[in-house]
């Protein structure tokens, strides 16, 4: 698979969200950080702000649920349009069953791990997914530096896609600029999420493919 970058809204302007998912339109999918204070001590988005987006652009969309209780929220976001539904396993109470629920709707199914969750208990879930997420912040805010300490993790989870032979993404949230994409490149990621390098840039479309220059090296 090509690789992808999923510019995160959460570093947007959310005066004029249509417009800034319409500046990064060449990217492969918006990346959209929901918060509930609970899970994370951070407030963003809802159903509905996604139901907007996804009538606003054309790029599909890749709902990160920094919730509780996703067990219960997520088919609401694969109505509202999300193509792509990340949980947290932290939260999840069955994520197996979630998976699943989340696939027969009809949208990507992926589970992200904080950075203290270790990727090995999961092993046996890895053909459940579409996609698994190494955090490389904890997540909440957007700005944050990028944990290096994650580059073990991402490396160990590519290892394990691998040996499965799976077609699982392994996505990285958190921290990713130019000056730290192609240490996760390296370490095996292939969609990387950045808010504040592409949102902080004078030209959001121009940051996206200087990144995906920078992660192809
Ligand atoms: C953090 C969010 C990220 C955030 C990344 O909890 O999950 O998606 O937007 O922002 P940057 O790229 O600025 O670290
Ligand atoms: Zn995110």
């Amino acid at each position: 698979m090509a690789l992808q970058i999923n510019p995160s809204i959460l570093s947007a302007d959310f005066s004029r969200l249509a417009d800034e998912a319409k500046a990064v339109e060449g990217a492969d999918w918006l990346h959209v950080d929901v918060m509930d204070n609970h899970f994370v001590p951070n407030l963003t988005l809802g159903v509905p702000v996604v139901e907007s987006l996804s009538k606003a652009t054309d790029t599909p969309l890749d709902c990160h649920l920094m919730i509780e209780d996703p067990d219960r929220w997520a088919p609401q976001y694969i109505e509202a349009g999300a193509g792509s539904v990340t949980f947290h396993v932290e939260a999840a109470a069955a994520p197996v069953r979630l998976a699943r629920e989340i696939r027969a709707k009809g949208a990507r199914a992926s589970m992200a791990l904080k950075p203290a969750t270790p990727i090995e208990p999961y092993e046996d879930l890895l053909p459940e997914l579409d996609m698994l997420l190494v955090m490389t912040v904890e997540p909440g805010f957007g700005g944050q530096a990028f944990l290096d300490i994650m580059l073990p993790k991402i490396r160990r989870t590519r290892q394990l896609i691998d040996k499965h032979g799976l077609e699982l993404w392994l996505q990285v949230d958190g921290g990713v600029s130019a000056a730290t994409i192609q240490r996760c490149a390296e370490a095996g990621a292939d969609v990387f999420v950045a808010g504040s390098a592409v949102y902080g840039a004078q030209d959001p479309a121009k940051a996206v493919t200087e990144l995906r220059h920078l992660a192809e090296q």
